[in-house]
């Protein structure tokens, strides 16, 4: 059998806060923990020689319901990181792009973002996507409001292309930290995606890991209703 070939990656990061509470720390050093693991998974993406996007899970419309405090925390580490991380983007040729209603940040935050995707848009190794403010349901939403506000027939072509998220098929979608649900990422994009889930904690994951769960994915049998 041929094996199948990995070209949309995604993966819900998740454990940051149990990582960080199994060591009696506050939960927010779990999400600086984890945002270096962000890197080294970046660069594994980058050498990989046939991914060419991989999604990632950073802040969903859901998270708003955290702690005021978590919150500011994660808006202030996502600026400092993108800030630090434009040298990993050029070192590594991957292009930053993002998924999700960044309108709802700040408007300091929106520069950086804005400025980190103009730098990195000529690298082409990889494309990382942060899902940032990011809620399928809304995204679905949103584009067959947009394609009814035009007169257009909504069909799974014209309803995937107005998508947010490239209207690539995801391959492969790992969950870190144990928790077996998509938590409304991607519904549409993930609908005949392989799925993975591994208890380790999304701080604790390394590049190793992902290579023994792609190496699990590449041989499995994808029938796509098939026989
Ligand atoms: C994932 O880790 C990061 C974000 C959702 C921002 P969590 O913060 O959800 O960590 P747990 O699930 O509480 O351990
Ligand atoms: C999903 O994780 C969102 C991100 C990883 C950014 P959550 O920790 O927010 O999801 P639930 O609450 O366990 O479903
Ligand atoms: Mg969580």
């Amino acid at each position: 059998m041929e094996k199948n070939r990995l070209q949309h990656l995604a993966i819900i990061m998740d454990g940051n806060g149990r990582w960080a509470k199994e060591r009696g720390y506050i939960r927010t050093k779990g999400h600086e923990k984890g945002a270096d693991t962000i890197r080294e998974i970046t660069k594994y993406c980058a050498e990989h020689k046939t991914i060419e996007t991989v999604t990632l899970y950073a802040f969903s419309t859901e998270n708003w319901k955290r702690p005021k405090y978590e919150v500011d925390f994660l808006m202030k580490l996502l600026d400092r990181w993108l800030k630090k991380e434009l040298t990993t983007y050029h070192k590594f040729g991957a292009k930053f792009e993002t998924v999700g209603n960044i309108e709802g940040f700040s408007p300091k935050l929106q520069e950086t973002i804005a400025s980190i995707k103009e730098q990195t848009a000529h690298h082409t190794n990889v494309t990382q996507i942060l899902a940032l403010n990011y809620g399928s349901r809304e995204e679905i939403a949103k584009a067959a409001t947009q394609l009814a506000k035009r007169d257009e027939e909504i069909t799974e072509e014209s309803l995937g292309a107005e998508l947010n998220t490239p209207y690539t098929d995801i391959d492969l979608m790992v969950r870190t930290s144990g928790e077996h649900r998509l938590s409304n990422f991607l519904l549409w994009q993930l609908s005949y995606s392989e799925f993975f889930f591994t208890k380790t904690l999304w701080p604790d994951f390394t590049a190793e890991e992902l290579e023994t769960i792609i190496e699990d994915y590449i041989h499995r049998n994808r029938r796509f209703g098939g026989v």
